[in-house]
């Protein structure tokens, strides 16, 4: 079992208190799903609480630090450590709105442009995710490494899918078909940052996905790239907070994917 450092100390207490509330409120839900104004109001409340109680236990343990958050943004770091926190409370709010037991708190340090640690917490699952610049990725105290299967037609790979008047369908529905035809299968299970968090693990080999914000993914990319895998974006170029897609795999089947996730786009640029 690794001893954990100071820092991942403070962003798991941070997130085992938030895990408490989300826990407690996942609960309730089931009395509200037959409530006719349904449950939608009540998850953004416990999503609040929980970026709120995230907020407060970071900033006692270390004041200056800025934060990007996703439900109440951004406040620049105070003490000029260019170090910011990057949260999502709740990734996979669906799921946990639909009473699925697949949801995550993520929270990653940055500094000066640069992701130096990232947590991600299932605290349903109990799972515990967190990574460090150098220091590798674990879960549960146990190192991981991705996985070292080479053979697309060996490999699982997750995405994320469009969603009600979110993201280009057309596009995805052609990357999704090339992925079908050459791997063992494709799944879309709603956390971005669990789906990273799985490629660390080598359950998946890989993910890719378009339109997320830095806060599904700070933590998830580290923990990728400590465990030995490597991310981009999908079309190869190097991946930062802010690129438009990612593309995160165990390494071995990062070009054979993105050469496949490449057709489409060019096939609709020759129609
Ligand atoms: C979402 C999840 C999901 C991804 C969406 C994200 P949220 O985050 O990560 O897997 O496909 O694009 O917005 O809204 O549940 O925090
Ligand atoms: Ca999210
Ligand atoms: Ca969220």
């Amino acid at each position: 079992m690794a001893t954990r450092s100071a820092l991942i100390n403070v962003m798991e207490k941070a997130a085992d208190k938030a895990a408490r509330s989300l826990k407690r409120d996942f609960g309730e839900l089931e009395n509200l799903q037959v409530s006719r104004k349904g449950p939608a109001d009540f998850v953004s409340a416990a999503d609040l609480k929980a970026e709120k109680t995230i907020k407060e236990e970071l900033s006692k343990a270390r004041p200056g630090y800025g934060f990007i958050m996703e439900e109440s943004g951004e406040q620049k770091a105070s003490d000029g450590s260019g170090r910011r926190w990057i949260v999502d409370p709740l990734d996979g709010t669906t799921n946990f709105l639909h009473g699925l037991p697949h949801f995550a708190i993520s929270i990653a340090l940055e500094e000066r442009g640069e992701i130096i640690a990232g947590l991600v917490y299932d605290p349903i699952k109990n799972d515990l995710f967190h990574a460090e610049r150098g220091a590798g990725a674990y879960q549960n105290g146990r190192r991981l490494r991705v996985s070292a299967r080479n053979r697309l037609a060996d490999c699982l790979i997750a995405t994320g899918a469009p969603f009600l008047g979110h993201g280009d369908r057309a596009t995805f529905l052609g990357e999704i078909d090339v992925i079908m035809e050459n791997t063992s299968g494709v799944r879309r299970w709603g956390s971005a940052a669990l789906d990273l968090a799985y490629v660390a693990a080598g359950r998946f080999e890989a993910f890719w996905e378009r339109g997320l914000s830095s806060w599904d993914v700070a933590a998830g990319v580290i923990l990728v790239r400590e465990a030995g895998g490597y991310v981009s974006e999908m079309n190869g170029k190097s991946f930062n907070l802010d690129s438009p897609s990612i593309l995160a795999s165990n390494n071995n089947t990062h070009s054979d994917l993105m050469k496949l996730l490449r057709k489409p786009l060019s096939n609709q640029k020759a129609q």
